[in-house]
């Protein structure tokens, strides 16, 4: 089964969160060579004097990406939105993605976030400017509400249908729990099966099995996987299997995550250049490498590394040495 929003139909029910900082072209990738069925930009802003940024440019980039190109806008400005929206369908959105899911105070203070969701009346004024300003799909990322005192979203959702919001997204945590505590899944239940439009359930998917209990538990059209993809992005692939067959697949061999490193690597460098590279590829060598034996020893010269050639060698050398039959033989 696939998911479809609008005229897109996705190769499965598996998507990748968006997450600022993470998300960016490289990563996104590597998720879809890894699985993802579906990619979302990191989040841009609705405000005019930041489109120009190399920062905005870089996260506009979308070459080589299999489509449908997907967008994530933020602001809390019914007109701003709408603008943004357009400007990024101009530049080759075939998705728009709204986000009222962040509770970062940055984005809650000056894009809103998740702090929109207090307000279901502007909810309903953005989702409709948005909307009518493009003739492409236009999708909605969601907490369960402001607080737990508070949790609105199926308030929100049945907006968002009326609005002509042509999927959902949603994080079982309130913007107050910020990443604190578990998920919840009972709130997803309760919108997937009080509105038409498809639903995408988020929050702690952490494992295949974890996968199936919430798709099965939701009865959602597709899953949402965040933060665990920075440390094992094969994971969209375990789950697919996982849906498909009912066997969980083996941990990826050495090779494979060494390979999916170094060829992730090399897209970054390509895509940011060598210096602003390297730096940017230390946090996701830290995330794919963490939980190696001895990575400890190996991270004080990784992150010193100054050029891509010293940290590739690093990397090879550290494989290396945990075959040492293979290397033997090769050398
Ligand atoms: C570093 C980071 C950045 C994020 N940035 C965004 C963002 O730009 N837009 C958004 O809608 N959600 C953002 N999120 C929230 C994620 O999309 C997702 O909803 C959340 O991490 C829960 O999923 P998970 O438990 O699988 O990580 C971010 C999360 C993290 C950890």
């Amino acid at each position: 089964m696939s998911l479809t929003i609008g005229p897109y139909r996705f190769p499965n029910r598996l998507a990748l969160a968006p997450m600022a900082g993470v998300t960016d072209r490289p990563f996104r990738q590597l998720c879809r060579q890894l699985g993802a069925g579906m990619t979302v930009s990191e989040m841009i802003s609705s405000r005019p004097e930041l489109r120009a940024t190399r920062k905005t440019r870089l996260r506009l980039d979308h070459a080589g990406e299999p489509g449908p190109i997907m967008v994530q806008i933020a602001g809390g400005i019914p007109r701003m939105m709408a603008d943004a929206a357009r400007a990024n369908v101009d530049e080759g959105a075939e998705i728009i993605d709204i986000n009222m899911g962040c509770p970062a105070k940055k984005v809650c203070k000056v894009d809103a976030g998740s702090a929109l969701l207090r307000d279901t009346r502007l909810v309903e004024s953005i989702l409709r400017a948005v909307v009518d300003a493009v003739d492409v799909p236009v999708t909605l990322k969601i907490r369960t509400g402001w607080s737990r005192a508070a949790r609105n979203a199926l308030e929100v959702a049945r907006i968002a249908e009326d609005c002509g919001i042509q999927a959902l997204t949603i994080h079982g945590r309130t913007r107050e729990d910020r990443f604190k505590g578990v998920a919840e899944y009972e709130t997803i239940r309760a919108v997937k099966s009080a509105i038409s439009i498809p639903v995408i359930a988020n929050g702690d998917i952490d494992s295949a099995k974890k996968a199936k209990m919430v798709m099965d538990f939701t009865a959602a059209d597709a899953i949402m996987v965040g933060r665990i993809a920075q440390q094992r992005p094969w994971i969209f692939n375990q789950i697919e299997h996982y849906l498909a067959t009912g066997i969980l697949v083996d941990e990826p061999s050495d090779d494979s995550k060494k390979s999916w490193l170094i060829g992730h690597l090399r897209n970054l460098y390509a895509f940011y250049g060598e210096y602003q590279g390297v730096r940017i590829a230390r946090k996701h060598i830290n995330w794919q490498l963490g939980s190696f034996p001895n990575y400890n020893n190996l991270k004080p010269r990784l992150m010193a590394a100054e050029t891509s050639d010293l940290q590739l060698q690093i990397i090879q050398a550290y494989f290396a040495d945990r075959h040492p039959l293979r290397y033997d033989r090769a050398s």
